[in-house]
Protein backbone atom coordinates (compact mmCIF):
# COMPACT_ATOMS: atom_id res chain seq x y z
CA UNK A 1 0.00 0.00 0.00
CA UNK A 2 1.21 3.42 -0.80
CA UNK A 3 2.53 5.02 2.57
CA UNK A 4 0.70 8.75 3.42
CA UNK A 5 2.53 11.07 0.60
CA UNK A 6 1.85 14.13 3.21
CA UNK A 7 5.20 15.54 3.40
CA UNK A 8 5.05 16.56 -0.33
CA UNK A 9 2.22 19.10 0.66
CA UNK A 10 2.61 22.02 2.34
CA UNK A 11 -0.41 20.69 4.68
CA UNK A 12 -0.10 21.88 8.09
CA UNK A 13 -0.74 18.72 10.79
CA UNK A 14 -3.41 20.59 12.23
CA UNK A 15 -5.24 20.02 9.21
CA UNK A 16 -7.14 17.72 8.38
CA UNK A 17 -8.90 18.36 4.78
CA UNK A 18 -10.75 15.23 3.36
CA UNK A 19 -12.25 17.28 0.16
CA UNK A 20 -9.99 16.64 -2.91
CA UNK A 21 -13.62 15.78 -4.58
CA UNK A 22 -13.90 19.78 -4.44
CA UNK A 23 -10.68 20.78 -4.90
CA UNK A 24 -6.98 19.12 -4.09
CA UNK A 25 -3.93 21.19 -2.98
CA UNK A 26 -0.97 21.48 -4.80
CA UNK A 27 2.21 19.26 -4.33
CA UNK A 28 4.75 21.30 -3.62
CA UNK A 29 6.49 20.33 -6.94
CA UNK A 30 3.63 21.54 -8.85
CA UNK A 31 4.07 24.68 -6.40
CA UNK A 32 7.50 25.02 -6.84
CA UNK A 33 7.12 24.67 -10.83
CA UNK A 34 4.49 27.70 -10.72
CA UNK A 35 6.13 29.99 -9.33
CA UNK A 36 8.89 29.30 -11.69
CA UNK A 37 6.62 29.48 -14.48
CA UNK A 38 4.94 32.68 -13.54
CA UNK A 39 8.35 33.97 -13.07
CA UNK A 40 9.00 33.07 -16.94
CA UNK A 41 6.15 34.64 -18.00
CA UNK A 42 7.37 37.50 -16.53
CA UNK A 43 10.48 37.48 -19.29
CA UNK A 44 9.18 35.69 -21.66
CA UNK A 45 12.41 36.30 -23.86
CA UNK A 46 13.73 33.52 -21.52
CA UNK A 47 11.42 31.26 -23.17
CA UNK A 48 13.35 28.76 -24.86
CA UNK A 49 12.53 27.97 -28.72
CA UNK A 50 10.31 25.08 -29.01
CA UNK A 51 9.21 25.52 -25.57
CA UNK A 52 5.30 25.76 -26.15
CA UNK A 53 5.59 22.51 -27.85
CA UNK A 54 7.05 20.58 -25.32
CA UNK A 55 4.83 21.53 -22.58
CA UNK A 56 1.59 20.72 -24.36
CA UNK A 57 3.21 17.46 -25.56
CA UNK A 58 4.18 16.92 -21.82
CA UNK A 59 0.89 17.33 -20.47
CA UNK A 60 -0.88 15.68 -23.31
CA UNK A 61 1.02 12.19 -23.05
CA UNK A 62 0.99 12.53 -18.93
CA UNK A 63 -3.12 12.75 -19.30
CA UNK A 64 -2.90 10.00 -21.89
CA UNK A 65 -1.07 7.88 -19.95
CA UNK A 66 -3.53 7.76 -17.28
CA UNK A 67 -6.23 6.47 -19.65
CA UNK A 68 -3.84 4.43 -21.48
CA UNK A 69 -4.71 6.57 -24.84
CA UNK A 70 -2.09 7.03 -27.17
CA UNK A 71 -1.39 11.03 -26.92
CA UNK A 72 -2.76 12.13 -30.69
CA UNK A 73 -5.95 10.85 -28.92
CA UNK A 74 -6.02 13.26 -26.63
CA UNK A 75 -7.13 17.02 -27.00
CA UNK A 76 -6.00 20.08 -24.95
CA UNK A 77 -9.17 21.59 -23.39
CA UNK A 78 -10.33 23.82 -20.68
CA UNK A 79 -13.10 22.21 -18.97
CA UNK A 80 -15.10 19.46 -18.85
CA UNK A 81 -18.19 21.32 -20.10
CA UNK A 82 -15.64 22.06 -23.16
CA UNK A 83 -15.35 18.57 -23.68
CA UNK A 84 -18.99 17.71 -23.18
CA UNK A 85 -19.57 20.77 -26.09
CA UNK A 86 -17.00 19.72 -28.30
CA UNK A 87 -18.40 15.94 -28.50
CA UNK A 88 -22.19 17.53 -28.94
CA UNK A 89 -20.84 19.06 -31.96
CA UNK A 90 -18.68 16.26 -33.57
CA UNK A 91 -22.52 13.69 -32.55
CA UNK A 92 -25.62 13.80 -34.73
CA UNK A 93 -28.21 12.68 -32.19
CA UNK A 94 -31.18 10.92 -34.65
CA UNK A 95 -34.50 12.60 -34.15
CA UNK A 96 -36.71 10.50 -31.48
CA UNK A 97 -33.26 8.96 -29.87
CA UNK A 98 -32.42 9.22 -26.12
CA UNK A 99 -29.55 10.60 -24.27
CA UNK A 100 -28.82 9.13 -20.96
CA UNK A 101 -27.68 11.14 -18.04
CA UNK A 102 -27.96 10.61 -14.25
CA UNK A 103 -30.54 12.28 -11.90
CA UNK A 104 -28.75 14.64 -10.15
CA UNK A 105 -24.94 14.43 -11.92
CA UNK A 106 -22.75 17.26 -12.44
CA UNK A 107 -24.25 20.13 -14.47
CA UNK A 108 -21.61 19.36 -17.53
CA UNK A 109 -22.38 15.96 -19.09
CA UNK A 110 -26.06 17.21 -18.41
CA UNK A 111 -27.20 20.33 -20.00
CA UNK A 112 -25.70 20.65 -23.05
CA UNK A 113 -27.90 17.50 -23.83
CA UNK A 114 -31.08 19.54 -22.43
CA UNK A 115 -30.18 22.64 -24.59
CA UNK A 116 -30.29 20.56 -27.64
CA UNK A 117 -32.49 17.73 -26.68
CA UNK A 118 -35.91 20.20 -27.87
CA UNK A 119 -33.98 22.06 -31.04
CA UNK A 120 -32.77 18.58 -32.17
CA UNK A 121 -35.79 16.67 -31.38
CA UNK A 122 -34.01 13.80 -29.03
CA UNK A 123 -34.86 12.85 -25.75
CA UNK A 124 -33.37 13.46 -22.28
CA UNK A 125 -33.66 10.54 -20.10
CA UNK A 126 -32.61 10.56 -16.73
CA UNK A 127 -31.28 7.37 -14.53
CA UNK A 128 -32.58 8.23 -10.97
CA UNK A 129 -30.86 8.38 -8.04
CA UNK A 130 -31.37 4.25 -7.03
CA UNK A 131 -32.64 4.04 -3.60
CA UNK A 132 -29.63 0.85 -2.53
CA UNK A 133 -27.14 2.74 -4.25
CA UNK A 134 -26.87 0.63 -6.94
CA UNK A 135 -25.45 3.02 -10.02
CA UNK A 136 -24.79 0.41 -11.89
CA UNK A 137 -27.75 -1.95 -12.36
CA UNK A 138 -29.83 1.27 -12.65
CA UNK A 139 -27.57 2.42 -16.07
CA UNK A 140 -27.77 -1.19 -17.13
CA UNK A 141 -32.12 -1.16 -17.06
CA UNK A 142 -32.39 2.29 -18.65
CA UNK A 143 -29.90 1.15 -21.65
CA UNK A 144 -31.76 -1.79 -21.51
CA UNK A 145 -35.73 -0.78 -20.65
CA UNK A 146 -37.76 -2.76 -22.86
CA UNK A 147 -39.92 -0.56 -25.66
CA UNK A 148 -38.22 2.41 -25.01
CA UNK A 149 -36.68 4.81 -27.98
CA UNK A 150 -33.73 3.96 -29.54
CA UNK A 151 -30.73 4.69 -27.97
CA UNK A 152 -27.81 7.23 -29.13
CA UNK A 153 -25.84 8.48 -25.97
CA UNK A 154 -25.17 7.76 -22.41
CA UNK A 155 -23.43 10.89 -20.58
CA UNK A 156 -22.89 10.42 -17.52
CA UNK A 157 -20.13 10.27 -14.79
CA UNK A 158 -18.36 7.29 -14.00
CA UNK A 159 -18.15 7.72 -10.66
CA UNK A 160 -21.03 10.14 -9.04
CA UNK A 161 -20.08 13.32 -7.68
CA UNK A 162 -22.61 13.71 -4.99
CA UNK A 163 -23.24 9.95 -3.04
CA UNK A 164 -19.75 8.56 -4.42
CA UNK A 165 -21.69 5.97 -6.24
CA UNK A 166 -19.03 3.64 -8.61
CA UNK A 167 -20.64 3.29 -11.88
CA UNK A 168 -19.53 -0.20 -13.78
CA UNK A 169 -18.03 1.09 -17.21
CA UNK A 170 -16.88 -2.10 -18.10
CA UNK A 171 -20.91 -3.21 -17.94
CA UNK A 172 -22.55 -0.13 -18.99
CA UNK A 173 -19.87 -0.08 -22.07
CA UNK A 174 -20.58 -3.45 -23.10
CA UNK A 175 -24.27 -2.97 -22.70
CA UNK A 176 -23.93 0.15 -24.78
CA UNK A 177 -22.17 -1.53 -27.60
CA UNK A 178 -24.73 -4.49 -27.40
CA UNK A 179 -28.01 -1.02 -28.13
CA UNK A 180 -25.44 0.86 -30.96
CA UNK A 181 -25.27 3.35 -28.48
CA UNK A 182 -22.09 5.90 -27.63
CA UNK A 183 -20.25 6.29 -24.63
CA UNK A 184 -19.17 9.75 -23.13
CA UNK A 185 -17.94 8.89 -19.74
CA UNK A 186 -17.44 12.74 -17.11
CA UNK A 187 -14.57 10.76 -15.56
CA UNK A 188 -13.72 13.47 -13.11
CA UNK A 189 -13.98 11.37 -10.40
CA UNK A 190 -12.09 8.47 -12.06
CA UNK A 191 -9.00 8.71 -13.41
CA UNK A 192 -6.05 8.72 -11.72
CA UNK A 193 -7.42 7.12 -8.93
CA UNK A 194 -9.20 4.66 -10.66
CA UNK A 195 -7.74 2.77 -13.79
CA UNK A 196 -9.73 3.23 -17.30
CA UNK A 197 -7.99 1.64 -20.20
CA UNK A 198 -9.45 3.77 -23.83
CA UNK A 199 -8.20 0.36 -26.00
CA UNK A 200 -10.19 -2.02 -23.98
CA UNK A 201 -12.92 -0.15 -23.29
CA UNK A 202 -13.71 1.79 -26.45
CA UNK A 203 -15.38 4.33 -25.18
CA UNK A 204 -16.65 7.45 -27.56
CA UNK A 205 -15.06 10.62 -25.35
CA UNK A 206 -13.61 10.56 -21.56
CA UNK A 207 -12.94 13.84 -19.83
CA UNK A 208 -11.44 15.06 -17.26
CA UNK A 209 -10.38 18.16 -15.34
CA UNK A 210 -6.85 18.39 -13.40
CA UNK A 211 -7.70 20.59 -9.92
CA UNK A 212 -9.23 17.48 -8.12
CA UNK A 213 -7.95 13.86 -8.22
CA UNK A 214 -4.79 14.65 -10.66
CA UNK A 215 -3.52 17.06 -8.25
CA UNK A 216 -3.34 20.25 -10.89
CA UNK A 217 -5.06 23.40 -11.19
CA UNK A 218 -7.84 25.26 -11.80
CA UNK A 219 -8.61 25.05 -15.86
CA UNK A 220 -7.35 22.65 -17.33
CA UNK A 221 -8.66 19.23 -18.56
CA UNK A 222 -8.31 16.35 -21.22
CA UNK A 223 -10.58 15.35 -24.00
CA UNK A 224 -9.96 11.68 -25.04
CA UNK A 225 -11.63 11.25 -28.95
CA UNK A 226 -11.92 7.92 -30.14
CA UNK A 227 -10.68 8.31 -33.80
CA UNK A 228 -14.04 7.92 -35.44
CA UNK A 229 -14.35 11.15 -33.95
CA UNK A 230 -11.65 12.66 -35.33
CA UNK A 231 -12.44 13.63 -38.39
CA UNK A 232 -15.27 16.68 -36.94
CA UNK A 233 -15.30 19.94 -36.66
CA UNK A 234 -13.52 21.42 -33.02
CA UNK A 235 -15.62 23.46 -30.85
CA UNK A 236 -13.24 26.29 -31.80
CA UNK A 237 -11.08 27.29 -34.98
CA UNK A 238 -8.03 28.24 -33.87
CA UNK A 239 -4.48 27.60 -35.68
CA UNK A 240 -3.26 24.99 -33.29
CA UNK A 241 -6.21 22.42 -34.88
CA UNK A 242 -4.73 23.43 -38.45
CA UNK A 243 -1.67 21.95 -40.37
CA UNK A 244 0.00 25.16 -41.19
CA UNK A 245 -1.62 28.42 -39.59
CA UNK A 246 1.75 30.14 -38.41
CA UNK A 247 2.12 33.75 -37.76
CA UNK A 248 6.22 33.67 -38.71
CA UNK A 249 5.21 31.59 -41.96
CA UNK A 250 5.82 34.16 -45.10
CA UNK A 251 2.21 33.19 -45.93
CA UNK A 252 -0.20 33.05 -42.86
CA UNK A 253 -2.84 30.50 -43.84
CA UNK A 254 0.02 28.19 -45.22
CA UNK A 255 -2.35 25.39 -45.05
CA UNK A 256 -5.73 24.99 -43.21
CA UNK A 257 -7.09 21.95 -43.04
CA UNK A 258 -7.45 20.22 -39.59
CA UNK A 259 -5.15 18.26 -38.11
CA UNK A 260 -5.87 14.53 -38.82
CA UNK A 261 -5.93 13.60 -35.61
CA UNK A 262 -7.67 14.58 -31.69
CA UNK A 263 -4.74 17.57 -31.96
CA UNK A 264 -7.88 19.44 -33.80
CA UNK A 265 -9.74 19.58 -30.50
CA UNK A 266 -6.96 21.62 -28.46
CA UNK A 267 -8.58 24.55 -27.06
CA UNK A 268 -7.44 28.71 -28.35
CA UNK A 269 -4.52 30.06 -26.66
CA UNK A 270 -3.69 26.85 -25.17
CA UNK A 271 -0.17 28.06 -24.79
CA UNK A 272 -0.88 28.60 -20.92
CA UNK A 273 2.44 27.47 -19.73
CA UNK A 274 2.22 28.18 -16.29
CA UNK A 275 -0.91 25.80 -15.51
CA UNK A 276 -0.35 23.41 -18.71
CA UNK A 277 3.22 22.52 -17.09
CA UNK A 278 1.50 22.55 -13.44
CA UNK A 279 -1.08 20.02 -14.82
CA UNK A 280 1.31 17.71 -15.91
CA UNK A 281 3.18 17.32 -12.60
CA UNK A 282 0.23 15.99 -11.03
CA UNK A 283 -1.05 13.77 -13.83
CA UNK A 284 2.75 12.23 -13.69
CA UNK A 285 2.54 11.80 -10.02
CA UNK A 286 -0.54 10.10 -10.06
CA UNK A 287 1.01 7.49 -12.10
CA UNK A 288 4.10 7.06 -10.24
CA UNK A 289 2.33 6.03 -7.50
CA UNK A 290 -0.02 3.88 -9.84
CA UNK A 291 -4.06 2.80 -9.31
CA UNK A 292 -3.60 -0.15 -7.25
CA UNK A 293 -1.38 1.46 -4.67
CA UNK A 294 -3.53 4.85 -4.49
CA UNK A 295 -6.86 2.80 -4.26
CA UNK A 296 -5.38 0.39 -1.55
CA UNK A 297 -4.56 3.69 0.60
CA UNK A 298 -7.74 5.49 -0.06
CA UNK A 299 -10.11 2.09 0.26
CA UNK A 300 -8.31 1.84 3.60
CA UNK A 301 -9.20 5.34 4.71
CA UNK A 302 -12.50 5.33 3.75
CA UNK A 303 -13.31 1.88 4.68
CA UNK A 304 -12.25 3.09 8.32
CA UNK A 305 -14.48 6.09 8.09
CA UNK A 306 -17.20 4.21 7.41
CA UNK A 307 -16.45 1.47 10.55
CA UNK A 308 -16.04 4.18 12.64
CA UNK A 309 -19.35 6.34 12.41
CA UNK A 310 -21.38 3.09 12.14
CA UNK A 311 -23.08 3.83 15.51
CA UNK A 312 -23.29 7.51 15.06
CA UNK A 313 -26.55 6.98 13.06
CA UNK A 314 -25.47 8.12 9.64
CA UNK A 315 -25.99 6.26 6.62
CA UNK A 316 -23.55 4.85 4.25
CA UNK A 317 -24.17 3.04 0.78
CA UNK A 318 -22.75 -0.85 0.75
CA UNK A 319 -18.74 -0.98 0.02
CA UNK A 320 -19.56 -3.01 -3.32
CA UNK A 321 -21.91 -0.14 -4.70
CA UNK A 322 -19.18 3.08 -3.55
CA UNK A 323 -15.84 4.66 -5.15
CA UNK A 324 -13.44 3.83 -2.94
CA UNK A 325 -12.03 7.05 -2.39
CA UNK A 326 -15.19 9.39 -1.52
CA UNK A 327 -17.76 8.34 0.99
CA UNK A 328 -20.98 10.18 1.50
CA UNK A 329 -23.06 9.71 4.69
CA UNK A 330 -26.66 10.24 4.65
CA UNK A 331 -28.49 11.49 7.61
CA UNK A 332 -32.20 9.58 8.21
CA UNK A 333 -33.64 13.55 9.71
CA UNK A 334 -31.28 15.79 7.25
CA UNK A 335 -27.63 16.56 8.08
CA UNK A 336 -27.64 18.33 11.43
CA UNK A 337 -27.89 22.24 11.15
CA UNK A 338 -23.77 23.90 11.79
CA UNK A 339 -22.22 20.00 11.33
CA UNK A 340 -19.71 21.06 8.59
CA UNK A 341 -19.00 24.46 9.39
CA UNK A 342 -18.45 23.01 13.13
CA UNK A 343 -16.32 20.27 11.21
CA UNK A 344 -14.20 23.18 9.40
CA UNK A 345 -13.68 25.24 13.03
CA UNK A 346 -12.28 22.14 14.65
CA UNK A 347 -10.05 22.20 10.82
CA UNK A 348 -11.93 19.29 9.16
CA UNK A 349 -12.45 19.88 5.74
CA UNK A 350 -15.72 18.00 3.82
CA UNK A 351 -18.19 18.87 2.04
CA UNK A 352 -21.69 19.16 1.76
CA UNK A 353 -23.44 17.44 -1.00
CA UNK A 354 -27.08 17.55 -1.66
CA UNK A 355 -28.29 17.08 2.00
CA UNK A 356 -25.61 14.66 2.68
CA UNK A 357 -21.48 14.56 3.69
CA UNK A 358 -18.91 13.81 1.06
CA UNK A 359 -15.60 12.46 2.59
CA UNK A 360 -12.93 12.81 0.18
CA UNK A 361 -9.52 11.70 0.94
CA UNK A 362 -6.37 11.92 -1.00
CA UNK A 363 -2.70 10.42 -0.80
CA UNK A 364 -1.70 13.24 2.19
CA UNK A 365 -4.35 11.85 4.13
CA UNK A 366 -3.51 9.54 6.81
CA UNK A 367 -4.97 7.09 9.92
CA UNK A 368 -4.58 10.38 12.34
CA UNK A 369 -6.88 12.59 10.10
CA UNK A 370 -9.59 9.50 9.88
CA UNK A 371 -9.59 9.20 13.72
CA UNK A 372 -9.96 12.90 14.02
CA UNK A 373 -12.85 12.69 12.13
CA UNK A 374 -14.63 9.89 13.34
CA UNK A 375 -13.68 11.06 16.61
CA UNK A 376 -15.47 14.53 16.02
CA UNK A 377 -18.41 12.73 14.24
CA UNK A 378 -19.21 10.67 17.23
CA UNK A 379 -19.12 13.96 19.43
CA UNK A 380 -21.67 15.88 16.91
CA UNK A 381 -23.84 13.22 16.39
CA UNK A 382 -24.69 11.79 19.51
CA UNK A 383 -24.98 15.35 21.12
C1 LIG B 1 -18.64 15.02 -12.09
C2 LIG B 1 -18.07 16.36 -12.39
N1 LIG B 1 -17.92 16.72 -13.66
C3 LIG B 1 -17.40 17.92 -13.99
C4 LIG B 1 -17.00 18.82 -13.04
C5 LIG B 1 -16.41 20.12 -13.45
O1 LIG B 1 -16.92 20.53 -14.70
P1 LIG B 1 -16.30 21.76 -15.46
O2 LIG B 1 -14.85 21.42 -15.72
O3 LIG B 1 -17.10 21.84 -16.71
O4 LIG B 1 -16.44 22.96 -14.59
C6 LIG B 1 -17.18 18.50 -11.69
C7 LIG B 1 -16.85 19.47 -10.63
O5 LIG B 1 -17.26 19.38 -9.50
C8 LIG B 1 -17.71 17.24 -11.36
O6 LIG B 1 -17.88 16.88 -10.07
Amino acid sequence: MLSSQRDQFEMPRDICYLNAASYSPLPRKTLEAGRAAVGRKGQPWTLPGGFANQVHERARAAAARLINAEAADVALISSVAYGVATAAKLLAIPRGARVLVLENDHCSPVLEWQVRSQPQGFAVETVSQPEDGDWTSAVLAAIERPGAPPLALASISSVHWSDGGLIDIEQVGAALKKQGAMFLIDATHHVGVLTLDVKRLDPDFVIFPTYKWVLGPYGRAFLYVARRHQDGIPLEQAAPGRRNVNAENNVYFADSRYLPDARRFDMGERDHFISMEMAAIGMEMMAEWGSAAIVQRLHMLTGRIADGVQDTGAQVAEARFRAPHILSLGFPDGMPAGLIEGLAGEGIFVAPRLGRMRISPHVYNDEEDVERLVAALSKRLKM
